[in-house]
This record gives structure tokens, sequence and C-alpha cells, in this order.
């Protein structure tokens, strides 16, 4: 899903910290600590199935800091009948967060996938569509008041032909169902912080210029728009330039919004060799420097916990091995180049970048 560019993340320095073998045992460390160090929220989607194995919960609350609930918060599971919620499942799963104090990324209300039947089938007019995106975001974003940080408002509405993406929504009102969602989602909890969330849009390119153009326009009516979530689903062998993806996430704290990374991880396609791996740990390092480097950015995410909960494998056939940790909850190298960045820069008491710097102790 990332643009091609000749420039790769691997070109932009190596950390030393990645230079672990295959065969070394990799202890994890927390690295919801390390990167409260710098004010910085690490998270992960978290599939309520998955919490029932101990280990995958206790990684969890030991390692983010922030949890996205990688599907029940959707239409499809949330409001699975017209009239009528769910709350079973995105209740757990806020309530873990709580009690592990994590926070929680509201993941996502507005979407054309994952969006049940009834939908397309019972509104048919601008004015019924907007009636029933004002309910349903209002309900929910009202059911979480106070519980929920950021929500993730609207997804991927733009298309990678970077018009804006054909959805129901789309067809029946323009970009109206965009403000109707952002404004009920403010008056349901003033204070949570509201995102546009899409994929490929984390270098400059043609689909982030659509983005940013989108951004703007929102902003000059005056919704409630506070952030872009840069989803980073990469593949390894088409990574983007961290450069351009510095770049990017400038351009948009420029425009007052923060920008966070959503949904990383950096899949490969066959089996993972040391050397695949030590490339891929030294692309999850590259953008972890980016961010801690950058104004404006303060939050990564990956999208699953490790390489037996992740959807990569079941969507892309023959590709896999996209997260930090590897199908049987070991830290791979990636784990490891993360940690090193992070540590790196805690550790040296002498760094004084441009960016953030350490404001705190290791917890
Ligand atoms: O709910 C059914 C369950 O009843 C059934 O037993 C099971 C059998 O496979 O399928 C379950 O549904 C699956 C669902 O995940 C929950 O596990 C769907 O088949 C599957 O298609 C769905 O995939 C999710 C996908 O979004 C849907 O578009 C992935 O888990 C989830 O990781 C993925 O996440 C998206 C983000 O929300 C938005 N950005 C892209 C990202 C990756 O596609």
């Amino acid at each position: 899903m990332a643009d091609s560019s000749p420039e790769s993340a691997q070109n932009e320095g190596s950390s030393p910290a990645t230079a672990h073998t295959a065969a070394q045992e990799i202890p994890l460390v927390g690295l919801r600590g390390l990167a409260a160090a710098y004010q910085l929220d690490f998270g992960a989607a978290v599939a309520f199935k998955a919490l029932s194995i101990s280990k995958y919960a206790q990684i969890v609350s030991s390692e983010f800091s922030t949890l996205t609930p990688e599907n029940e918060m959707k239409w499809q599971y949330i409001h699975p009948v017209s009239g009528s919620y769910e709350w079973f499942f995105g209740d757990q799963l806020v309530q873990f967060a709580q009690s592990h104090e994590m926070k929680v990324r509201g993941h996502t209300l507005v979407w054309h996938n994952q969006l049940p039947r009834w939908v397309s089938e019972s509104v048919t007019t601008e004015d019924a569509l907007l009636k029933l995106v004002t309910e349903h975001v209002s309900t929910i974003v009202g059911h979480y008041r106070g519980k929920i940080a950021k929500w993730d408002v609207a997804n991927e509405v733009i298309d990678d032909a970077q018009g804006m993406r054909d959805t129901l929504f789309y067809r029946l009102s323009g970009t109206e169902f965009l403000s109707t969602a952002f404004r009920a989602a403010h008056e349901a909890d003033a204070d949570a912080l509201l995102y546009l969330n899409d994929y490929s849009v984390e270098a400059i390119n043609p689909k982030s210029n659509r983005l940013y153009e989108l951004c703007k326009a929102l902003l000059a009516q005056g919704v409630p728009l506070h952030g872009v979530g840069l989803q980073a689903h990469w593949d390894l062998d088409d990574l983007p330039s961290m450069s351009s993806v510095r770049k990017n996430i400038e351009r948009f704290a420029a425009l007052g919004l923060k920008v966070d990374i959503t949904e990383l991880d950096i899949r490969m396609k066959g089996a993972p060799t040391p050397e695949r791996l030590r490339v891929q740990a030294e692309a999850y390092a590259a953008l972890v420097r980016v961010v801690l480097d950058t104004e404006g950015s303060d939050s990564i995410t990956v999208w699953g916990v490790d390489d037996g909960h992740s959807w990569v494998p079941q969507w892309m056939s023959s590709y896999g091995s996209a997260l930090l940790l590897d199908g049987k909850y070991r830290a791979k190298q990636a784990y490891a180049a993360v940690v090193g960045e992070l540590s790196k820069q805690v550790m040296a008491c002498s760094y004084f970048g441009p960016g953030r710097e350490p404001v705190g102790e290791i917890r």
C-alpha cells in the first residue's frame, strides 16, 4: 500500500541496536515505559477474542500504552441492526484498557467496509444518510464519553486514484457526511480528539496531497478535525522515503493537526530470513526516529500484537511476519530495533535534538 520510491527506509542509516541475530533471545522490556519518557504513546490494535489468551493479554498490558479495538467498534459489530447497538465487546476492551492504565483509540465510526447491509438497503437519500450518521456517531461517542481519548471518525475516504472514494456516504452527500460525523462526535464528547485515518498517505504523494487538501477544506469550514491518522501498512519491498514521511508529517502538523501513526505493520513476502528481518527492523526504527524527531506526532500504534494475530496473512496470501513479535510471542529484531531507538535517545543525556527530548524517567 505504500508508495514506491527509490529512496527507501534502509538507506536512511541503520541503528547498531538492530544488529540482533535471529537466534538471540530478545527480552520484552516494556515499550510503553520507554516511549513514555518522550510522552510518546505506543499502542497496538487488539482483538477481543485474543485477550482470553493470557500471554497475549499480559503482553498487551505490559508493552502498550494505548489500545485500538481491531474490529469491535466497526459498524458491523457495534451497530449490527438498525437502532440496536452491541456494546459488549467494545466495553470489555475499554475496561481492559482502563484497568491497565491504557488509553483507547476508537476505531472507526464511518467506514465503507464492514458496513452492514441494512445501511445501504434502508438509506437512499442525503437526509436519511446524514440523520443516520448523526445517530450512529452521537450514540457511540456518547456511550464512550470520557473513556476514549481519540476517534478515527472517518476511515479511508480518499481512493487510490486520489479522488474522494465512491462510497454510499459520498454518493449521497458529497463530503457533507464528514462534517456531519465530526460535528456529531465533537458534540458528543468535546474532549475527544477527532481524526481522519487513511493508508498510503504516509509520504508526500498524490494521495496524501489529496488528503491534505481535504483537511484544509474541512478546517476552513470550521469542522472539528484534530488530527490525521497515517496507517502505515507497509510492504518491505516498497517502503516509502523516510525524509518524505517526515516532510509529510510536518506539513499536516503545520495545519495545526496532530499526526498519529495508527496501523503500523511491515509485511514481507515469503518466509522471513534473518536479513529480511534485519531490514524490517531498520524500517521500524527509522519510522520511530522520524516520529520522535517531528513536532506534532506523538503516537504510534502497531496493527496487531504478534504475527499470529495479524490481518496480513488472511488478506494477502504469501505475505506475513509484519509485526514486532513472532507467532510465538517472541520479540523479533524489529522489536529490538524499536527498543534500541527509544533507549538510545533516553540514555543519551546529552541529546538535545531538534525534536522531542526526553522528559522523564523510564518507568
Ligand atoms: O466476524 C467474523 C467471525 O464471525 C468469523 O468466525 C471469522 C472467520 O474468519 O470472520 C470474522 O470476521 C473477520 C473480522 O476481521 C474479525 O476477525 C472478517 O472475516 C475479516 O475480513 C476481518 O478483517 C479485518 C479487516 O480490517 C476488515 O476490513 C481485520 O481483522 C482488520 O485487521 C482490518 O483492519 C483494517 C482497519 O480497520 C482499517 N485499515 C486497514 C486495516 C487492515 O485491513
